[in-house]
């Protein structure tokens, strides 16, 4: 398996991190997860831009320049002759210095990015999931990708312990999002979305959702809904680069709308298929 590093690429086996590394000190990095169908990128500008903001915000250097970084990215597609569907996951971190809170002076950040197979979630997507509500713990910045990530694992796992696929956060009961992706409210076949503020991940597939929805003339309202609305929903879904677009047909035990993937959702799923598949 070849892995993508700050400077070359190299086996995964002889990937080492220093003892002193912020990434696993502090959380001090970013990551971005990238969908690939059929050996090519999906959505890659979206999340090349994402990646270059994230660090922005947090005053980490990339060590690539944004063309050679999609050079590299195609680079690490060839080099693993990836050909079906698969993921990159991609991570920079502040770099390896003594440990203290304050930057490092003259840190370079450290990379890796590598590709997994990943088949697509088709029979869950058909089938619908099941979620639970958590409180949103976290920061007030999850525009940012950032590696502090223990809020949001914490919030899966409790997820799955109750057999469930997704935690939907909320803050004093507004719905944020998920652990891992962007949730939907629907009713009258119009879509409901917490607007894309600081406080959410501003997901790649959010973007194509909103798209979608103008290209179906479906209303696409970035305004929050509350756990309590839920209830009344005729669907609700999420979407993610894993996940893409999955219907969710039960929260905290409770059956949303019929209890079946409903008709936006449908058209929504149908709109992504024809994009990336
Ligand atoms: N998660 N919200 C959060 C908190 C996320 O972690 C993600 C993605 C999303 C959806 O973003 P996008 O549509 O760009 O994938 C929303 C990735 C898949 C992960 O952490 O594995």
């Amino acid at each position: 398996n070849h892995i993508l590093t700050e400077n070359d690429f190299i086996e995964q086996d002889d990937l080492r991190y220093p003892f002193e590394e912020r990434g696993l000190q502090f959380g001090d990095g970013i990551y971005e997860v990238i969908r690939v169908y059929d050996g090519k990128y999906y959505l890659i500008d979206e999340h090349v831009g994402r990646l270059y903001r994230s660090a922005a915000a947090v005053k980490i250097n990339v060590p690539y320049k944004k063309e050679d970084m999609y050079k590299r990215l195609d680079e690490l597609l060839e080099k693993n002759g990836v050909e079906g569907d698969a993921k990159v996951y991609l991570q920079i971190t502040r770099g390896s210095a003594p440990r203290d809170h304050a930057f490092p002076a003259d840190t370079d950040a450290n990379l890796y990015a590598y590709v997994k197979d990943l088949p697509r979630p088709t029979e869950l997507m058909r089938e619908g999931v099941t979620a639970i509500t958590q409180d949103d713990v976290r920061w007030d910045w999850c525009y940012i990708k950032s590696l502090n990530l223990l809020p949001n694992v914490l919030a899966k796992q409790a997820a799955k312990e109750q057999g469930s696929f997704e935690a939907i956060l909320h803050k004093n009961g507004e719905v944020t999002e998920c652990s891992s992706s962007n949730v939907y409210y629907v009713r009258d076949g119009s879509v409901y979305t917490h607007p894309a503020k600081k406080n959410i991940l501003h997901g790649c597939v959010r973007m194509r959702i909103e798209a979608f929805c103008n290209q179906e003339n479906i209303e696409f309202n970035e305004a929050p809904f509350l756990v309590e609305d839920i209830q009344y929903a005729d669907e609700l879904f999420l979407s993610s680069s894993t996940a893409e677009v999955m219907p969710i047909l039960k929260v905290d035990g409770q059956t949303v709308g019929d209890g079946t993937p409903g008709p936006v959702t449908r058209t929504l799923q149908k709109c992504y298929e024809q994009e990336a598949g």
